[in-house]
């Protein structure tokens, strides 16, 4: 057995371009996906949870967009706050809604960018749930078709991807039919299959204004103690016609990411989601840590886990190579 002092790992870790040299995982911004959000009109507002985060007009969406193809992110994640909000969330499914005019803007800017579209209803429903409420739960079936209408209205707008992230049981194969037989059975699905009721959503519900007005997400959402249940939701995404999934959120699923990424293969999809993001940049803001560099560590520990794809906030400007 060879052994101290004729092994000595510290060799290769001697200069910056041994350490390159010998590195294993890596990041390319064109792994990076970039989560937007558009409303209608006004100015471009600061989120006040989410540091560098805006808030941007549809008029803006052009100029987004060729700052995304300029900057070779892999892609963008659309968010919308629509003009009003009612109980069945109309606001989703209505071609004109903000999504719909937002997709237009950046596919007409750079026609060759991937735009991702979120689907759920919960930032056009005024009770703030992902789905027709009923009582004091969430209407599993009733909201299929919803979600269904909704994708279909996001892909005529010319989405290259819809992600749904609304929880539902049985939404891939619901919104895999609908686009079947609309005419776009090219269109990929990527589900946020495993995603947890979290709260390191908190910074985005200020951003999105969608922050349920009673009770909380549990009911559909994934508890945070469960691993195995994480892989039965994937493996039935995926029966259902998902093209790829997502973990949700990343940090706090490093296991869920490695599990998944060995069990089913790639692409696997995680979410830096809007906590994990602003933690950082919070902590930056107040010293307490050298937010660049945490970044990158943060994004390499989830490219590490096994995520082929990352959706961050930090996708335009994380240096990856710091
Ligand atoms: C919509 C949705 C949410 C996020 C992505 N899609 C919020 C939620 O489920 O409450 C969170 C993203 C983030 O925190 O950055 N359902």
């Amino acid at each position: 057995m060879t052994g101290f002092p004729t092994l000595r790992m510290r060799r290769l870790r001697r200069t910056p371009a041994l350490r390159r040299l010998v590195q294993e995982a890596r990041l390319h911004r064109s792994q990076l996906v970039w989560p937007l959000f558009f409303k209608l009109d006004g100015k471009a507002t600061p989120v006040s949870s989410m540091p560098g985060v805006l808030q941007h007009p549809l008029k803006d969406a052009g100029e987004i967009a060729r700052k995304a193809a300029d900057l070779g992110v892999g892609g963008v994640l659309l968010f919308g706050l629509p003009a009003s909000k009612d109980d069945k969330g109309s606001g989703a499914y209505d071609d004109k809604g903000v999504i719909q005019e937002a997709v237009r803007g950046l596919k007409r800017a750079a026609q060759d960018l991937v735009v991702i579209t979120d689907l759920c209803l919960c930032e056009y429903t005024s009770h703030g749930h992902c789905g027709i409420v009923r009582g004091d739960t969430v209407d599993n079936d009733a909201t299929l078709e919803l979600l269904a209408k909704t994708a279909v209205s996001q892909a005529a707008a010319g989405a290259d991807v819809i992600a749904p992230s609304d929880m539902m049981d049985g939404r891939v194969a619901a919104i895999r039919k609908a686009l079947d037989q609309k005419g776009f059975a090219e269109t990929p699905i990527l589900s946020y299959a495993a995603k947890y009721a979290s709260s390191f959503y908190g910074p985005f519900r200020v951003a999105a204004e969608s922050a349920p007005q009673f009770g909380d997400r549990r009911g559909y959402q994934m508890d945070p103690a469960n691993g195995d249940e994480a892989m039965r939701e994937i493996a039935l995404d995926l029966e259902e016609g998902a093209d790829f999934v997502m973990v949700k959120p990343a940090l706090p699923c490093l296991d869920i990411i490695r599990r998944a990424k060995e069990r089913f293969g790639g692409p696997i999809a995680a979410y830096q989601v809007s906590g994990e993001y602003s933690m950082i940049k919070l902590a930056a803001q107040a010293g307490a840590l050298d937010g660049e560099r945490a970044m990158l560590e943060s994004l390499l520990a989830i490219r590490r886990a096994g995520a082929d794809i990352i959706m961050t906030y930090a996708a335009p400007d994380a240096k990856l190579d710091a």
